[in-house]
């Protein structure tokens, strides 16, 4: 039975396995941006390690930059060294450096594409057989549309389209900034590709952790009984981040927490944490009930008064003993700017489960640590044994899943103290990747890049997904940008976040966990 099933869905196969790929041509837009050095380049590296690569792998980086082979596979090697996980085996590194190449050109221009087909071809003819191209644009989001357009108009997007070998496009982050860019973006892509080829990132996906949710919500028959309105009192979701924008000042003016890690990330979190079970695990049922729970939930009316969105700003604080700037004195930001580097929302599911039970999500920059976590804060029995408060510390029972960065599983209960005289105190109960697993996991990109190459789009975003995400963002950022600085709040770096927050919970008679193990 279990073969079948895991024949049957590539999703249960893992990386334990070489999947299947067929011979790849992987183009990166982008080539020589950030995340392609960061995490692209590397993840590459450990799929090779792994034997997880199609036997005919060749890479092309593409990019506005003049660039010779050797300069970018020069580049491509330092990436390696700098951020891979494990470290650079040459012989290993060698079958994918000797083969790559850099392709210059413009992106909003026919004839670079017309040229890259060429090289394409060129590639086929070397190795005697037909490749599928995977384009993968890690470009600035307002190149997206002509990459698209003329991958179109020139017939890469459209090679081999319904066979073994269809082109596939990988669409990064941001997926549009509201509603209407996104359905644009939508259009755009579906005129030119089969939704089947699609495969919009969000690396939150590719967390083991993440993925694991799926597991431990339906492999596991303790918890699911009790995941509902009935026993569950609030769920909280935290995306918490101590680092500060760095050098992305500029990029981070045109986005704001809300867009950059609630739209997309925290939503993803969400969706997971409180969809219904789907009929199967292939990628459309999963995405599917990904969607019915977006649609379940209720729209937010940002302009009421103690309305359920709370927006702030860091001030200058002490992140790790260190003294560090407000977000205003940042370089390329705005001194007036009415961003927002923390955003906090109480989001009610319209459901049958979940009706009455608020989700809190909050996510920002330079708050006291780097944590994301999805806690289940389950009700209290009734109080009548262990009613003094003198005798009897109780917690709610919590079960808080840890997806980064010490992942793992923590389940809170309350416990007697040993002793003769009858006292309680809470207890955890630890479940850590690390000491069942060992510390050194795929990364994100390393299952994301593997699964389109092999056609596996279960831990990518379906168009309608995005849209349903940003159908309830696009309000609260409409009413943020009419208010401009009105209503923004501020925090010290290195704290949890405004009071504003804490006050959107406490109102509910909730207070937000301090985050961690
Ligand atoms: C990215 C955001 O999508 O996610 C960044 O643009 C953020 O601002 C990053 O820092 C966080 O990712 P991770 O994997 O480090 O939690």
């Amino acid at each position: 039975m279990l073969g079948t099933e895991t024949q049957r869905h590539p999703f249960l196969q893992g990386l334990s396995k070489h999947r299947g790929a067929p011979p790849t041509v992987i183009v990166i837009f982008g080539a020589s941006g950030d995340l392609t050095s960061r995490k692209l380049i590397p993840a590459i590296y450990n799929l090779s390690v792994d034997n997880l690569l199609p036997p005919d792998f060749h890479l092309i980086g593409y990019g506005r930059k003049q660039m010779e082979n050797a300069a970018f596979q020069e580049a491509m090697t330092e990436s390696v060294k700098t951020f891979s996980r494990r470290e650079l085996n040459d012989e290993i590194w060698a079958r994918i450096r000797d083969t790559a190449s850099y392709h210059s050109g413009g992106y909003d221009e026919p004839e670079p594409y017309r040229k890259l087909g060429e090289r394409i071809e060129s590639i086929e003819k070397e190795l005697g057989r037909e490749v599928q191209a995977l384009f993968y644009i890690s470009t600035p989001p307002s190149v997206f549309k002509p990459i698209l357009e003329n991958l179109g108009a020139s017939g890469l997007a459209r090679r081999h389209r319904h066979g073994a070998f269809a082109s596939k496009v990988v669409i990064e982050k941001p997926f549009g900034r509201d509603l209407e860019s996104a359905r644009d973006l939508n259009a755009v892509i579906t005129r030119q590709f089969d939704e089947t080829q699609v495969y919009r990132i969000d690396h939150y996906l590719g967390k083991e952790t993440v993925q694991d949710l799926l597991v431990r919500r339906f492999a596991n028959s303790i918890f699911e009984p009790l995941w509902n309105r009935r026993y569950v009192d609030c769920v909280q979701i935290t995306v918490a981040e101590d680092i500060g924008v760095g050098s992305r000042g500029s990029y981070y003016e045109q986005s704001g927490a809300m867009r950059d890690m609630i739209q997309n990330h925290t939503m993803q979190l969400l969706s997971l944490t409180a969809m219904e079970p789907p009929v199967s695990l292939d990628p459309e049922s999963i995405r599917d009930e990904k969607v019915k729970l977006l649609k379940a939930i209720q729209p937010l009316d940002p302009g009421a008064r103690q309305g359920d969105v709370v927006r702030a700003q860091y001030a200058e604080g002490l992140v790790g003993g260190k003294k560090v700037p407000g977000y205003a004195q940042e370089d390329g930001v705005d001194p007036d700017s009415a961003t927002e580097t923390y955003a906090a929302l109480r989001l009610s599911i319209n459901n049958w489960r979940w009706s009455g039970v608020p989700f809190y999500m909050r996510s920002g920059k330079r708050m006291a640590r780097r944590v994301s976590e999805i806690a289940v804060q389950f009700k209290r029995p009734p109080g009548i044994l262990f009613s003094d408060a003198e005798r009897f510390d109780l917690a709610s029972n919590t079960m808080v899943i840890q997806i980064q960065p010490d992942e793992g599983t923590t389940l809170l209960l309350n416990s007697k103290i040993p002793g003769l005289e009858t006292r309680t105190q809470p207890v955890k109960m630890h479940f850590r990747y690390r000491t069942t697993y060992g510390s050194n996991t795929p990364e994100a990109y390393e299952r994301l890049i593997l699964d389109s190459m092999v056609g596996d789009s279960t831990l990518f975003i379906r168009g309608d997904e995005t849209e349903s995400s940003w159908k309830l963002i696009t309000p609260i950022l409409e009413t943020w940008e009419k208010y401009g600085r009105q209503g923004m709040e501020s925090y010290v770096a290195g704290s949890w976040g405004p009071l504003a927050a804490e006050q959107l919970l406490w109102r509910q008679g909730h207070e937000w966990r301090r985050a961690g193990p």
